[in-house]
């Protein structure tokens, strides 16, 4: 049984007093204890985050992280620094940081393995673009992001590692895959896993992200293959995050 996982990925949006404004709304509603949620906030917001999710089963993550320890890296926030602040999980690779801040596969696999060591979670993004969708070639995109990030990652570290599909035209957009297409995109992921990982297969949790509200996530999550969703903009709204929690 994969244990279903909703996670929020903030992006750049609240300040420590709304994040925290945010979190008290989550907390303040009855929440489902058979899935898993994860704040992922903006590093500013983690460490007031950790305290106020004190006593709750809501897990805390980060958005993005150097894979290097320590060093002259101007601006980057490190693994180390994470763990030391009691974050779970790790966003990695997201389409924006691809799109907007040069992060290629090679970084992303970096990034995987610091991050195991250091013993947080990744929450591995991949995803195509409209283009790439549109010459059919959505599933060759996906199967090289899904190689690269994995390359000389142990079949144990699987149970540690969350996978988002993402199509980026799908982000932000209101546009949703239809629940057809994405159970079809992560039955092909975990073909994919199943070809270096025969068994991992069958645990690695997927989600589905781009555009998921409230008014899709059922369907959505009925689908076979979808384990969970990443979600932007709905996991801003407290209602919104807590209806997807309790889908
Ligand atoms: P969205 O973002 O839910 O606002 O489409 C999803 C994501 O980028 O993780």
């Amino acid at each position: 049984m994969r244990t279903p996982i909703i996670a929020g990925n903030w992006k750049m949006n609240n300040t420590i007093k709304e994040a925290l404004g945010l979190i008290e709304e989550i907390k303040a509603s009855k929440l489902n204890k058979d899935v898993e949620a994860v704040v992922c906030v903006p590093f500013i917001c983690l460490s007031e985050a950790k305290k106020a999710l004190e006593n709750t089963e809501i897990k805390l993550g980060a958005q993005n992280m150097h894979w290097e320890e320590s060093g002259a890296f101007t601006g980057e926030i490190s693994p180390k620094m994470l763990k030391e602040l009691g974050v779970d999980y790790v966003i990695i690779g997201h389409s924006e940081r691809r799109q907007y801040f040069n992060e290629t596969d090679e970084t992303v696999n970096k990034k995987i393995k610091s991050s195991l060591n250091h013993g947080l979670k990744p929450i591995v993004c991949v995803g195509e673009t409209l283009d790439e969708r549109e010459a059919n070639i959505e599933k060759d995109v996906v199967k090289k992001q899904i190689e690269k990030a994995f390359e000389g990652i142990e079949e144990k570290d699987l149970d540690n590692i969350v996978i988002a599909y993402e199509p980026i035209w799908a982000i932000g957009t209101g546009k949703t895959a239809s629940s057809d297409d994405a159970n079809n995109m992560l039955a092909f992921i975990r073909e994919t896993i199943g070809n270096k990982y025969e068994e991992k297969k069958n645990d690695i949790r997927i989600q589905y992200g781009g555009s998921v509200k409230p008014s899709n996530i059922k369907e959505l999550m009925d689908k076979e293959e979808i384990d969970g969703a990443l979600v932007g903009g709905a996991s801003l709204v407290a209602k919104d995050f807590v209806d997807l929690i309790n889908f």
